[in-house]
């Protein structure tokens, strides 16, 4: 059984982001094991002085939890034309560790525009040395018009792109 994590980049309670990759769960078939990522927000400040084996308990736990699974679907917005705080942070206790080194991950951004932080964030996951195919990458901009008011993805061009990128990074994580 493959395993994939889901990481929402925005903390708020009924994120179109977080939407996204819920509705992506409900694309993988039942031999994949999905779950999305719950405890960004307690990711504590990056600590440098602090970034050895024995970080933060949620640092560790997520840092353990990334050894256990095959890929990670990142969906983020934008914020002031950069990746969201949080994000970038927890990121960056990732880097020592080499928790996404050679790991399949698919990015998408979903934003009033987005393309600063996608940009951002494909330079942020070269650094941590991620593999992000050329297909399993999206950004969506203007994305509340393409969901309705329960967190559906309702634009149908839309839907076509999430799961072209869904496909294309399960056909890296499956071979
Ligand atoms: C503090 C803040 C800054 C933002 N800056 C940008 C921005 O620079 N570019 C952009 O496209 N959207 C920006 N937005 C809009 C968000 O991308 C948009 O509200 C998005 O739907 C939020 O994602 P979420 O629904 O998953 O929380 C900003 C929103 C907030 C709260």
């Amino acid at each position: 059984m493959k395993h994939i994590l889901a990481i929402p980049g925005s903390l708020r309670a009924g994120s179109t982001n977080h939407n996204i990759l819920k509705y992506l769960g409900a694309l993988v078939s039942a031999d994949v094991d999905y779950s999305i990522y719950s405890d960004l927000a307690l990711i504590p400040p990056f600590d440098p002085g602090n970034d050895d084996d024995y970080p933060p308990e949620p640092v560790f736990e997520l840092r353990e939890l990334l050894k256990q699974v095959d890929g990670v679907i990142i969906c983020t917005p934008e914020y002031a034309f950069g990746v969201p705080g949080q994000l970038k942070n927890m990121l960056d206790w990732m880097v020592s560790s080499a928790s996404f080194s050679d790991k399949p991950v698919a990015l998408i951004t979903a934003s009033l525009g987005g393309e600063a932080a996608h940009a951002a964030m494909l330079l942020i996951l070269g650094a941590l040395n991620a593999q992000v195919a050329d297909g399993a990458k999206l950004n969506i901009s203007f994305i509340r018009s393409k969901m309705d008011g329960e967190g559906n993805v309702t634009d149908v061009a839309t839907i076509e792109l999430l799961k072209n990128v869904l496909n294309a990074f399960l056909s890296v994580i499956q071979q």
